[in-house]
């Protein structure tokens, strides 16, 4: 089973021509409010992909709550360990490029409310796969992880948005999972990064692919898949949620990278981060058209 601990955001989305410079207005199409958040995209996406998955995070008494968790309790993501709390709901200014390129602002709201001890102790075992990102407080973050430690089970953490991470945690977590600028943003080399971790550190690089280093030194590298995006924002949760899902139902690395990288080119295909990511069905056609 896979508990998610992580942010729960509905999206602003603008579409726009092209990207706005610092202090230029660009006139844009009809804007859309659709549900997303590091956390809650990985949780769909996992859900999605075949996981049993428990979301556990925070959202205020809005109607925005309503907007952010409809289509996750609809596809059976469990949400109760979601809390409400005195803050609004978390929101994301996002501006869409007709090349499909974004930028993202954040305003956390609830999100900054999450707290680890909303999962209890049954739910933390050897057969749990933990999936973290830096939208909820990572001091929380970081007690889970020690938690799960305890219990041997599974934990991934996405280092979304780059963020200082402590590094007396690396040791205790599984994977990273992280795009080039995260990784970079670590000021430590991959090779590096991936030594200190317990499994490795995958490095996702768009229309490149991805790079997976394991800690003994193992590289496994896998491509992308070939696609005119419509909107990138949620590839990358995308990818991680598939690749959790993938181990956690008990795949090698090596076919749950395939599986994430499929997804997280699927997920490109529509506008907005949950909108168009894809079943396990429709992840096993795309693998076999990864490019090689
Ligand atoms: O990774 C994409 C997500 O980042 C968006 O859904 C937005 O809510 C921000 O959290």
């Amino acid at each position: 089973m896979i508990v998610v601990f992580g942010s729960i955001n509905v999206d602003l989305i603008v579409p726009v021509p092209r990207l706005p410079r610092p202090g230029e207005t660009v006139l844009g199409g009809d804007y859309a409010l659709l549900p997303g958040g590091k956390g809650a995209n990985q949780a769909l996406a996992a859900r999605r992909a075949g996981a049993e998955v428990v979301l556990a995070g925070a959202v205020g008494a809005d109607s925005f709550a309503d907007i952010a968790l409809d289509l996750l309790r609809r596809d059976g993501v469990d949400t109760r360990l979601v809390r409400v709390v005195e803050r609004p709901t978390g929101c994301a200014a996002i501006m869409v490029s007709s090349d499909g390129e974004n930028t993202i602002a954040v305003a956390p709201g609830a999100n900054a409310s999450a707290r680890s001890d909303q999962v209890p102790d049954e739910l933390l075992s050897a057969g749990t796969t933990l999936v973290g990102q830096m939208e909820v407080p990572p001091s929380e973050t970081a007690l889970l992880i020690r938690r799960l430690r305890g219990c041997g089970g599974y934990s991934l953490l996405n280092l979304a948005p780059a963020l200082p991470i402590d590094v007396a945690l690396l040791g205790e977590i599984d994977l990273v999972v992280a795009n080039v600028g995260e990784a970079a943003a670590t000021g430590s080399d991959p090779e590096r990064l991936a030594r200190r971790l317990r499994h490795g550190l995958v490095v996702t690089r768009g229309a490149a692919g991805a790079l997976a280093i394991l800690r003994e030194g193992m590289r496994i590298e896998v491509p992308a898949l070939a696609i005119e995006p419509v909107d990138t924002t949620g590839a990358g949760d995308t990818f991680v949620g598939v690749l959790a899902a993938a181990l956690d139902l008990g795949s090698t690395l090596e076919t749950a990278l395939h599986r994430a990288s499929a997804g997280a080119g699927l997920a490109c295909l529509a506008r907005g981060a949950q909108s168009a990511m894809p079943d396990g069905a429709a992840i096993a056609a795309a693998v076999d058209r990864l490019s090689p």
